[in-house]
């Protein structure tokens, strides 16, 4: 039985995540501010309270978790606001520096609060954005979270080399377009449809793709 945590667990794609992980058999520990009526239906661990960007709720974690070892840790939580080129003021600053936050700092305070649990042969995976490919950049704006989740790409190719050492797999992905809460409900698939390909990469990719970036449904993506 395989120990699983999955931060962002209380809607969307780590709901959904939590959902099958749990059904499939894993033991899930489901990390949010909030809890939700929808993750309490799972009757999986639930741990509230922890915002993925106060070294204090992450130091909570780690002892509410004590010595137990983790097989697997994903990083999902992520926010998202827009900012356009002629309106970057005061308030757009705000909001971008909140993007890098959670975005981008997010999964590197996270691995450190729980890089003493991660059990050799685990994985630790970041949900992060195809918005935050350089290449694939071809329609601009979006100045926050495409800065954020460049960042969050760039973290998580440190952290793949950090944790090699500890024999730890870092898995950078990108869920797809997704309905969800943060798009406002427009895009390509449903949280169910993204969390499936999102496992299934977990489950098939090794140490060999450490550190590199996939697409939900198995491209390998350009930075
Ligand atoms: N949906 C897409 O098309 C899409 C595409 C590419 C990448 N992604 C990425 O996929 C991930 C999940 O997105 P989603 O679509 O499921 O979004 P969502 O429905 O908006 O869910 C976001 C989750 O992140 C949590 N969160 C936000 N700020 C947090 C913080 N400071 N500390 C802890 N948790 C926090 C939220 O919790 P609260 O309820 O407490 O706010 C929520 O559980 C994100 O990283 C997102 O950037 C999504």
């Amino acid at each position: 039985m395989k120990h699983v945590l999955v931060n962002g667990a209380n809607r969307g794609i780590g709901l959904e995540l939590c959902r099958q992980l749990s059904e499939r058999g894993d033991q899930v520990i489901a990390v949010v501010r909030k809890s939700s009526a929808e993750l309490e239906k799972l009757g999986c661990r639930i741990e509230s309270g922890i915002d993925v960007t106060r070294p204090e709720d992450l130091a909570l974690l780690q002892n509410r978790l004590g010595d137990l070892a983790l097989d697997l840790v994903i990083n999902n939580a992520g926010i998202l606001s827009n900012q356009s080129l002629g309106k970057i003021d005061h308030t757009a600053i705000d909001q971008i520096m909140d993007q890098f936050k959670v975005n981008a700092l997010g999964p590197v305070l996270l691995a450190q609060a729980l890089r003493s649990r991660l059990a050799k042969g685990s994985t630790y995976a970041i949900i992060t954005s195809r918005m935050g490919s350089i290449a694939d950049n071809t329609s601009g704006g979006s100045y926050g979270y495409r800065m954020s989740k460049s960042a969050a790409n760039s973290a998580a190719v440190s952290l793949a080399r950090d944790l090699a050492g500890d024999d730890v797999c870092v898995l950078i992905l990108h869920p797809g377009y997704v309905r969800t809460e943060m798009t406002r409900h427009s895009g390509l698939i449903d949280a169910d449809e993204s969390a499936r390909g999102l496992i299934a990469r977990i489950d098939e990719l090794g140490m060999e793709a450490s550190g590199r970036f996939y697409h939900a449904n198995g491209e390998e993506l350009p930075w």
